[in-house]
């Protein structure tokens, strides 16, 4: 056996002294833990994003789960998007058992059990605080991304944007912008093209059919009010605990689209409203992405650039972004060298392409005089990873191989009694889980456009009148005003120069 004194050594030349740090377990050599050879990750370093991978069953979501309740301990706030369903249980305590208690006799602490102060969050009309964002919340460059919209295409986004700008017609669900789009080649077009320019109304429709498929995977739920703060993602509990938020997503996994312009739109929000943090030594807010290859997978090259840049300026903010995912390279390149810790549970080797992606995963661990990696990678056991964490000086650590500590709270979900109390003793879900429907440009433009068709009614009406009116009074001297110019004639009614000039006023407020 190698020198259990130099492994410790080893073990513990990654890390300075100063700082706090989450323990994840005891390093492993030639299969047994060393005692004290604790693989940790300092807070500091937990802006610095990270991934968990690893084979279906290995243990990554107990994983995410370990380091969750870790941080919520000590006082950060979480946000876990639960794909799966199987996060709920971090509101219970945990259970010892024969094979926890063996697991921590080899890592050389004992097993504690703890629940943690939990919100439970939905996309959809799931049971849970709702997660919604207005239009304008949105932005015209986030929802032509999302949209996947052409140059063009995004240019009349700017220009609708910045017409209900100008009109203060606020933009908050779909229906909202579906309107604007159908009213800025129709009923609105002169209007629009004397202020703007000429819309065609091909393009109106092109997006106005990526609409339609965006609200297919359930995106009217998501836009409209009362629109989420991201500053309600950072309460701490009377105990000093982060709040654990877990985004229930069981029923997004067909829609991939709706799951990524969710993603951005939050990233994008805490981006712009959290305050740049100093060197405060800790992070804010701690994200974890279950699943991830969700987001990557059907995004567009100009979403995944977003993403990209969003990841990287991010961590000025203080949060941290957590992926977790069967293959590494779910994860673009790009996101995947921003990220500061890895956590590789086991890989499995059937096949000659399996053999060939584990010789590539371990050429990006570092290299370490004690383990063969691409050996681990297909013999760790579940509940075991290697870890290759950064100190506080921003240095990768020693590679570990680690027996990672069993979660506090219950590996399983909660039963059905349970969550209806945690639902009920939420004060989140009282703020936003009201239906508001607004004025906004919906109903503005609707209004707009049926005063307008009324006047066109009456004008006409008016019309028919004065025709009939001239054929019965032929006789007499017909009088000097021209009926040949409608636009003299309704100007000098007083009523219609009222209502003309009342369109127009609203047009120009
Ligand atoms: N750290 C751990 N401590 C104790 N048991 C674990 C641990 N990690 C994984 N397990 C066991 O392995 C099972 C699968 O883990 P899970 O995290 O759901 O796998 P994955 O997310 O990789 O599919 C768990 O239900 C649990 O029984
Ligand atoms: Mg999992």
């Amino acid at each position: 056996m190698a020198n259990k004194q130099a492994f410790f050594d080893y073990i513990n030349s990654g890390y300075t002294t100063k700082g706090d740090f989450i323990n994840l377990g005891a390093a492993m050599l030639e299969g047994e833990t060393v005692t004290d050879a604790y693989v940790k990750i300092p807070l500091k370093t937990l802006n610095r994003h990270g991934l968990i991978a690893g084979a279906t069953g290995t243990g990554k979501t107990k994983t995410l789960q370990i380091i969750a309740e870790n941080l919520s301990e000590k006082g950060i706030p979480v946000l876990l998007m639960d794909i799966k369903g199987d996060l709920s249980g971090i509101a219970a305590p945990g259970e010892n058992n024969a094979k926890i208690e063996e697991r921590h006799k080899a890592i050389g602490f004992p097993y504690e059990a703890k629940k943690f102060p939990s919100e439970i969050l939905t996309l959809s009309d799931q049971e849970g605080v709702r997660l919604r964002a207005t239009v304008s919340e949105f932005g015209p460059v986030l929802l032509s991304r999302i949209l996947d919209l052409s140059d063009v295409q995004a240019g009349i986004v700017a220009v609708i944007f910045k017409y209900c700008d100008d009109n203060k017609m606020p933009l908050l669900d779909l229906k909202d912008f579906k309107k604007i789009l159908q009213y800025a080649t129709d009923e609105g077009k002169e209007e629009f093209s004397e202020a703007y320019g000429r819309i065609s109304s091909s393009s109106t429709g092109a997006i106005l059919r990526k609409v339609v498929e965006l609200e297919q995977q359930g995106a009217d739920l998501f836009f409209g009010e009362k629109s989420f703060d991201p500053q309600d993602l950072l309460r701490i509990d009377e105990n000093g605990f982060g709040y654990i938020n877990i985004i229930r997503l069981t029923d997004i996994q067909d829609k991939p689209k709706l799951f990524s312009t969710f993603m951005l739109s939050l990233l994008a929000e805490i981006y712009a409203t959290f305050p740049e943090q100093g060197d405060s030594g800790r992070p804010e807010l701690v994200l974890f992405i279950d699943e991830a290859h969700l987001i990557f997978n059907e995004a567009s090259s100009a979403l995944l650039n977003q993403i990209e840049s969003i990841v990287k300026l991010i961590r000025s903010k203080g949060v941290g972004l957590y992926f977790v995912t069967q293959d590494p390279t779910d994860v673009p390149d790009a996101v995947l060298s921003q990220l500061g810790l890895k956590i590789q549970h086991a890989l499995r080797a059937f096949t000659a392409k399996d053999r060939k992606a584990i010789k590539l995963t371990a050429e990006n661990y570092p290299i370490s005089e004690y383990y063969k990696t691409d050996e681990v990678l297909t013999s760790l056991g579940i509940g075991e990873a290697l870890v290759s964490a950064l100190n506080e000086k921003g240095i990768p650590t020693p590679l570990a191989r680690t027996m990672l500590r069993a979660p506090m709270s219950r590996m399983d979900i909660l039963s059905e009694n349970e969550l209806k109390s945690l639902l009920k003793n939420s004060k989140l879900i009282p703020k936003y889980n009201e239906v508001i429907d607004r004025e906004s440009a919906y109903e503005i433009l609707t209004e707009k456009i049926e005063t307008a068709n009324k006047e066109e009614v009456k004008e006409k009406a008016r019309e028919e009148k004065e025709a009939a009116r001239k054929t019965t009074t032929s006789s007499r001297s017909i009088s000097r005003r021209s009926t040949a110019n409608p636009w003299i004639k309704t100007l000098s009614s007083p009523t219609v120069i009222r209502s003309v000039l009342g369109i127009l006023g609203k047009m120009m407020r």
